[in-house]
């Protein structure tokens, strides 16, 4: 297990630092292949970072793809959808030039056809990903990757791109990327806030069973290392 660890005493020093990260992976994405691709997490944690990476003007947004690694499945008219997060905090600025592909499709359950078109809107996005930005739940969940989630092991194993999960912690059903998509990955971002995760992850780095913290599919993993951005 490969863990980088980046600790920083504000949340705003983190969102700077990380937007820099990130923003150096999508160049690097655009100077090798013409294209970059994005994938980040929803929830109420990386605002601050989405503000900051969405007002720099020096990565060329017009090829850039963003997706989310999980989404709920709920429209975006709900304040609970992550892709209502992204377009009001990260797609302004700048960053309104990029594509967004949603995981959302507008059917009533992610059913089959749902899913069927989450796949289909997906195989849009340039593979392999330039950065990945995880986050992690206090239930030690990381993208919809639940504990109880009724398609864990296929999240976990199945090659995706993405399967729907429903698990009791979750609210709603949820579409996430598998494991094996979200690994392919030019950098592997944790990021987290808060005394409260800390001590989650340092649960989540003992040994123990994937599926009561499923985030150790993540931290085990050897295929790319991971760098933890984190901030009391
Ligand atoms: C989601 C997420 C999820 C999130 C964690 C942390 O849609 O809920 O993508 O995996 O990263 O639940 O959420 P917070 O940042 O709100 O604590």
């Amino acid at each position: 297990m490969t863990i980088e660890r980046n600790v920083f005493s504000t949340k705003d020093k983190l969102a700077q630092a990380l937007a820099d990260a990130v923003a150096e992976n999508l160049n690097a994405g655009l100077d090798e292949r013409g294209e970059a691709s994005l994938a980040v997490s929803g929830g109420s944690t990386p605002k601050r970072f989405f503000q900051v990476l969405g007002a720099r003007d020096d990565i060329d947004w017009e090829n850039v793809t963003v997706t989310l690694v999980d989404e709920r499945w709920v429209d975006e008219s709900s304040d609970r959808s992550n892709a209502r997060l992204v377009k009001e905090n990260l797609l302004t600025g700048s960053a309104a030039a990029a594509k967004f592909v949603p995981l959302y499709a507008g059917t009533e359950e992610p059913d089959a056809s749902g899913i069927a078109q989450a796949n289909g809107a997906v195989a849009q996005v340039p593979v392999p990903f330039d950065a990945v930005i995880l986050g992690m739940g206090n239930d030690g969940h990381t993208a919809s990757f639940f504990p109880g989630g009724d398609a864990l092991e296929e999240a976990l194993n199945a090659e995706g791109p993405v399967v729907a999960i429903r698990a009791p912690g979750a609210g709603e059903p949820r579409v996430t990327f598998t494991l094996a998509r979200l690994l392919q990955t030019r950098a592997l971002y944790l990021h987290i806030e808060g005394e409260e995760k800390a001590q989650v992850l340092d649960k989540a780095l003992e040994t123990g069973p994937v599926e009561t913290m499923p985030v150790r599919a993540v931290l085990s993993q050897s295929h790319i290392p991971v760098s933890l951005y984190w901030c009391p």
